[in-house]
């Protein structure tokens, strides 16, 4: 029977504002996954999405739908994201699945039935970015340790889960496990400032927030965002179900793998509560470094920092392949530390890794082949002084390769394949092919040449397979190989594999070589359109308010609700960037106001000063394109779209109220 290998990335948040930085975990566990599969195990491969809490609560209310409605259309975006960068995942969880809710409410009632969970009060500081609850002596600064935001007093009838009693427990497994939490760092982190200076229990329900998984014996109750998200990793696998045989097959989990912001939920309090619940505990927790820019972590809301830098993973995916971006991810950030995101870097790493080394040797391996064998691939026949030392290299790869990805190094291990190409490409220099063609005697060395550089492609092709997903298998079939079963490292481990007497294929370029300063100008003027037209897209709140289509008959209760005053336009200019926007300085009597309003297609701003129009003056503000509207401007508009603002019949004070 195959060994099983179980590895997780943490479910996501679906916040709609993916970055590049968001795809580093999930690249990492996939091609850790697909390493795994290529030794011979039964993998298992779990991602999904962390759908409650606050923080959508509040979302989906400034949307004006739903949670489940605000959630859902993101969930298909993930995904979309994962496919585009060809993310391998077995399962994908969301914490709104049935199962999962049944098996939460279940583990809750077990907890509280093992009096691990007791009803108290709650009074403390929560971060509602973070769902997380901090102590007076957590703070920093007064806001939150992990992301710096302003933080709530929050007190409120809760249960809460005896977390305090499992610090020397966890301080013991982690000596006597030292695989268990990695890097090493992590491990000092968490024992210094959390179990060393003791633990609290966890508040784990809110009466105060609805969107989330109820606790059966106490309705008002809803459970604590993370038992509900840390637990994904056992109801994924039908824990608390009828049918657990996933979970019999495959828990504990081989690797649990997630950013370091994250490392204390996954190394004390899932633990905990495993060793609550009679559960064995994963073998690893590995809490990676972030992707930074502008050296801060990336985040989307830091938007100014990285006004031309371009992060978003689908865009990145159609303008340099899912291939590119993947190994760049998992070749450029040292794993475990925090590495920088540039467009420079990131091209940087195409041209001169993936064009110049990996790529030239390809081509210039086919053309050489074509030219002087008609496509063929030679046998080997008369040895060259330089072979002993490429044998070697490319069978030197394999221990460390292999050492590197066990000890989760993906940038190591690549290191190592690409050690190799550099040397095929020095072998080329050494041996001079285009010297030995000239020489009918050298022409069994030359032989020798053509062959050995095959076999050095199609063994890095065979190394790259679980860090990219399209150009080992375009190497493969250059060397005519795409019907071979290379699931596994067996055909690589010693070197002379490869079938000669074989035809090659063609193939373009694998990673055309990108101009540096046509790349940068391309990204800032395609992210500055982006912005122009999400700046227009705000304007869409009144848009939508003209709406030619019949309205409900309203009570005069409802009409009255509508604030109707003259206004007097004293200043009126255009809104920078936008083509429809107009920003008016209005007098109502003794008050004045800002209101932007999409009329710039129809009046000129010299035009209005001086005019005096109907506005709503009770409408709640707005920003639009970063301004705040402080209410709107009435008009008329005809089916072909002409506009006219409407004005009291004569002339009458600013300030007057119409009704
Ligand atoms: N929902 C929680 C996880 C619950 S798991 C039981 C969460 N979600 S997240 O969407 O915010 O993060 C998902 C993953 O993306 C985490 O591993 C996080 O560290 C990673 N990253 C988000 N931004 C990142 C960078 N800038 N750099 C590297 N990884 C980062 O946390």
């Amino acid at each position: 029977m195959k060994e099983k290998y179980y590895i997780t990335t943490p479910i996501y948040y679906p916040s709609g504002n993916w970055h590049i930085g968001h795809c580093y975990t999930t690249v990492i566990c996939d091609c850790i996954a697909r390493y795994q599969k290529m030794l011979g195990k039964d993998v298992f491969f779990l991602t999904g999405t962390d759908e409650h809490g606050q923080k959508i609560e509040k979302k989906a209310a400034e949307k004006g739908v739903t949670p489940i409605e605000f959630v859902n259309p993101l969930i298909d975006d993930i995904k979309s994201i994962w496919n585009a960068l060809d993310i391998s995942y077995d399962k994908f969880i969301r914490t709104t699945d049935d199962y999962h809710i049944k098996a939460v409410q279940k583990i809750f009632k077990t907890l509280y039935d093992k009096g691990e969970i007791y009803k108290s009060e709650y009074e403390g500081w929560y971060c509602t970015p973070c769902e997380s609850f901090w102590t007076d002596s957590q703070l920093k600064d007064g806001k939150c340790p992990d992301c710096g935001r302003p933080v709530s007093k929050e007190k409120e009838e809760s249960y809460f889960f005896r977390l305090s009693k499992y610090a020397d427990r966890l301080i013991k497994y982690y000596e006597e496990n030292p695989e268990f939490l990695q890097p090493k760092s992590r491990v000092n982190e968490m024992i210094n400032n959390f179990l060393k200076p003791g633990l609290q229990d966890l508040c784990v329900s809110r009466t105060s927030i609805k969107w989330g998984i109820p606790v059966t014996f106490d309705e008002k109750h809803t459970i604590y965002v993370w038992i509900d998200a840390l637990t994904n990793y056992i109801t994924a696998l039908g824990y608390g179900s009828e049918d657990d045989s996933l979970f019999k097959k495959y828990w504990p989990a081989d690797l649990h793998l997630m950013g370091k912001e994250i490392v204390r939920f996954h190394s004390i309090i899932w633990p905990a509560i495993l060793m609550a619940l009679d559960i064995p505990l994963p073998k690893k927790v590995y809490g990676h470094g972030w992707l930074l820019i502008g050296g801060d972590k990336l985040s989307k809301s830091k938007e100014d920092k990285i006004k031309f830098e371009l992060t978003d993973p689908k865009q990145l995916v159609n303008r340099y392949g899912s291939d590119a971006l993947r190994y760049f991810l998992l070749r450029e950030i040292p794993f475990g530390s925090d590495g920088v995101y540039t467009n420079e870097n990131l091209i940087g790493r195409i041209n001169s890794d993936l064009a110049n080394d990996l790529g030239n040797l390809v081509s210039r391996t086919i053309a050489m082949i074509n030219k002087y064998f008609g496509g063929i691939i030679p046998e080997r026949e008369k040895e060259t002084s330089f072979d002993k030392d490429l044998i070697s290299v490319a069978e030197g790869v394999y221990d460390k390769y292999v050492a590197a990805m066990d000890a989760l190094n993906a940038p190591d291990a690549l290191s190592e394949v690409f050690k190799l190409v550099s040397r095929a490409n020095k072998y080329i220099d050494e041996t001079m092919p285009w010297a030995l063609s000239k020489d009918e005697s050298k022409i069994s060395e030359l032989k020798t040449v053509m062959y050995n550089l095959s076999e050095c492609i199609r063994i890095a092709a065979i190394y790259l397979k679980p860090f990219m997903t399209k150009c080992p298998n375009i190497i493969l079939s250059a060397l005519s190989l795409n019907g071979e079963d290379y699931s596994d490292f067996s055909s690589v481990k010693k070197f002379g594999g490869l079938k000669s007497g074989v035809k090659v294929n063609t193939i373009p370029p694998l990673f055309p070589r990108l101009d540096l300063k046509t790349e940068e100008k391309e990204i800032e003027d395609f992210l500055k359109k982006e912005k122009e037209s999400k700046m227009e897209s705000q304007v869409k709140p009144e848009v939508k308010l003209h709406d030619h289509s019949d309205k409900p008959v309203i009570d005069i209760e409802d009409f009255a609700k509508v604030q109707l005053k003259v206004a007097q336009v004293i200043a009126c200019e255009k809104v920078e960037k936008s083509k429809k926007l107009l920003k008016l300085t209005v007098k109502l009597g003794e008050e004045q106001r800002t209101v932007v309003s999409g009329i710039a297609h129809a009046y000129s701003p010299e035009y209005l000063v001086g005019k005096k129009l109907v506005m709503v003056a009770n409408l709640k503000p707005v920003k639009l394109c970063g301004i705040e509207s402080q209410g709107m401007i009435i008009c008329a508009e005809n089916d072909k779209g002409e506009l006219s603002f409407v004005s009291p019949e004569r002339d009458i004070e600013d300030g007057s109220q119409i009704f």
